[in-house]
C-alpha cells in the first residue's frame, strides 16, 4: 500500500505552491514595469519628504533658537539696567517666548560641576559665547550650563552685578516638519501626477507588445490576416515589418504546398485513366474487378485531395453566423440524403446563437462529423451549448451509437487517410480525409475538435469547440 502511494507522493512534491510574493508579481508586463517604476518613485518621494523635513526641522530650529536667544538678552538687559526694586514688575512685563521660562533668585539654579548641555545645543544657542560677547560692563558675572532631562532642554544661571542670579529653563519645542498645508497639497499633487504619468506612459508603450500578440494570435487562425501596420517607434517598427515578412513567408509556404498537392492529384488522373483503359483488357475476370475496384478507390482519394486542396485555397470571408441554423441545415441535408435514418437525427440546443466564421468551410466541417456518426454510429444527436461566460468557447457535440474508435486510435484517425481496418469495406469507404478536413477548418477558426468514446454507453461523441 505505502510503496504505491509513495510515487504518487513524488510526483505531486515538486508541483509547489507559489509563494506571496510571486501570487503579487503581477502577470502582464505593463504590470511589472508599472509597478516596478511606482516602486522607484515611492522611494524618491520618501527621500525627498525625508531631506524636506530634516531641512524644515533644522530651521525652526534656528529661529526658535534665535528667538529665546534674543528675548534672554532682553531680559539680561532689563535685569542689568533696571534698579532693583522695579526689576520684578519690568521682568514680568516681558513677553517670553514658548520653551523659555526666567526666574531672579538668590541661588544659581546650575551647581558648580553640573553635566554641560549637549554640543548641538551649545552650537545652536552660541553658549561658549554668552560670557565673553558684548561689552565688558554688560557681561554676566558668572555664566552656568547645564543639561536638563530631555535632550533639547538645558538650564543656565547667568550672574548679575549685584550678585542676583537670572535663572533660565530652555526647553526647544518638538518639531514640525509636516505642518504646512501647501506643502502637503503639493506633494498630492505631484505624486498623483507622477502616478498617472506613469501608468499612461506604461500602457501606451506595452501596447505594441498586445497588438503583436493578436497579430500572432490573427495569423494563427487566418494566415490571409492583415498585416501590422509599420509605424510607431523604430523598435516596434522593426518589430511589425519582421512580422509582416514572416507572416508573407508563412503565407507563400502554405500556397506553395497546396498547390503542388492539387497538381500531384491532378497529374495523377491520366494515368489511372490510362490504367483503367487496360485493366479493361485482363483476361482474368475476378484480378480485373479487384484492379478497378482499387482504381475507383484511388479516384476517389484524389478527388478528395483535389477539393480538399481547393477550399484551403479558398479565402472565404469570415461573416456572423447562426449556428444553431447551421446545425439544423446540415441535419435536413443529412436527412433528405438519407431518408432511412432521418428519425436518428436531432438536435438539442438553443433556436439562435451567433458566432464569426466562414459560412461554407464550417457547414464542410459539421457535415463530415455528422456524416460520420451516420455512417458509422447510425445516428447523430448534435447538443449545442452556448458559452458559460464572456470569452469562454461555444460547445457542440455530435454523439452517435455506434461501436467508437479504440482509445490509442482517437487522435491519428486525424491523419489524412488513416482510416480504422474495420471501416474498409465499400459501402462506408471514404477517402479517410473528412476528419483531418474538419479539424484544419475549426482549428483556423481558432476552435478545435476531439473524438471520445461515450462514457459506459456505445458510440462515439465528437466534441467542436468555438470562440464564443
Ligand atoms: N463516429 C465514428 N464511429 C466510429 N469510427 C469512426 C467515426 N468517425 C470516424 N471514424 C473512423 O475514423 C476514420 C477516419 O474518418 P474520416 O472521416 O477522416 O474518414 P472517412 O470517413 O473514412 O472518409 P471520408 O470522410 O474522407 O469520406 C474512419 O474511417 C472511421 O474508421
Ligand atoms: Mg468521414
Amino acid at each position: 500500500m505505502s510503496e504505491a502511494a509513495l510515487p504518487a507522493e513524488a510526483a505531486a512534491a515538486p508541483e509547489r505552491r507559489p509563494g506571496l510574493l510571486r501570487r503579487l508579481w503581477p502577470r502582464s508586463l505593463a504590470g511589472r514595469t508599472a509597478l516596478v517604476l511606482l516602486f522607484g518613485l515611492t522611494l524618491v518621494q520618501a527621500a525627498g519628504l525625508l531631506i524636506h523635513a530634516l531641512d524644515r526641522v533644522d530651521l525652526q530650529r534656528l529661529i526658535q533658537a534665535r528667538e529665546i536667544s534674543g528675548r534672554t538678552f532682553a531680559v539680561w538687559r532689563t535685569a542689568v539696567l533696571t534698579p532693583p526694586d522695579r526689576r520684578a514688575a519690568m521682568l514680568a512685563d516681558i513677553e517670553l517666548p514658548q520653551g523659555l521660562a526666567v526666574s531672579l533668585d538668590e541661588a544659581p539654579l546650575v551647581p558648580p560641576g553640573a553635566p554641560p548641555p549637549p554640543p548641538h545645543i551649545v552650537r545652536l544657542f552660541r553658549l561658549d559665547q554668552i560670557a565673553t560677547a558684548g561689552p565688558r560692563h554688560f557681561r554676566p558675572r558668572e555664566a552656568r550650563f547645564a543639561a536638563l532631562g530631555p535632550p533639547d532642554a538645558f538650564a543656565a544661571a547667568l550672574r548679575l552685578p549685584d550678585g542676583l542670579w537670572l535663572n533660565l529653563r530652555v526647553h526647544l519645542p518638538p518639531p514640525r516638519p509636516w505642518h504646512s498645508e501647501t506643502f502637503l497639497a503639493a506633494f498630492a499633487v505631484m505624486t498623483l501626477t507622477a502616478v498617472a504619468l506613469t501608468l499612461w506612459a506604461v500602457r501606451r508603450l506595452t501596447q505594441p507588445v498586445r497588438a503583436l500578440a493578436a497579430a500572432a494570435e490573427r495569423l494563427g487562425r487566418d494566415v490571409n490576416a492583415p498585416p501590422l501596420p509599420e509605424t510607431g517607434p523604430a523598435e516596434v517598427a522593426t518589430a511589425s515589418r519582421a512580422f509582416n515578412t514572416m507572416a508573407e513567408r508563412i503565407r507563400r509556404f502554405v500556397g506553395d504546398r497546396t498547390q503542388m498537392l492539387a497538381a500531384i492529384g491532378h497529374d495523377l488522373r491520366t494515368p489511372i485513366t490510362r490504367l483503367r483503359l487496360r485493366a479493361e483488357f485482363m483476361e482474368d475476370e475476378e484480378q480485373r474487378r479487384k484492379m478497378l475496384a482499387d482504381l475507383d478507390e484511388m479516384e476517389a482519394m484524389i478527388t478528395a485531395t483535389l477539393a480538399f486542396a481547393r477550399d484551403d485555397a479558398a479565402a472565404e470571408p469570415s461573416v456572423p453566423l447562426d449556428l444553431a441554423a447551421l446545425c439544423r441545415t446540415v441535419l435536413d441535408e443529412a436527412a433528405d440524403a438519407r431518408p432511412e435514418a432521418a428519425e436518428r437525427l436531432a438536435y438539442a440546443g438553443p433556436g439562435h446563437l451567433t458566432v464569426q466564421a466562414r459560412p461554407t468551410a464550417l457547414k464542410r466541417a459539421l457535415a463530415n462529423l455528422v456524416g460520420n456518426a451516420l455512417d458509422y454510429g447510425g445516428a447523430a444527436r448534435l447538443t449545442l451549448t452556448p458559452p458559460e461566460a464572456p470569452g469562454r468557447p461555444v460547445r457542440l457535440t455530435v454523439e452517435d451509437d455506434g461501436p467508437g474508435i479504440p482509445p490509442f486510435a482517437l487522435e491519428a484517425v486525424f491523419q489524412p487517410f488513416h482510416r480504422l481496418e474495420a471501416s474498409r469495406n465499400r459501402e462506408t469507404g471514404g477517402a479517410g480525409l473528412g476528419l483531418p478536413i474538419a479539424r484544419n477548418i475549426l482549428r483556423a477558426h481558432g476552435g478545435d475538435v476531439v473524438l471520445r468514446n461515450r462514457p459506459g454507453r456505445a458510440g462515439l461523441l465528437a466534441e467542436v469547440t468555438l470562440p464564443g
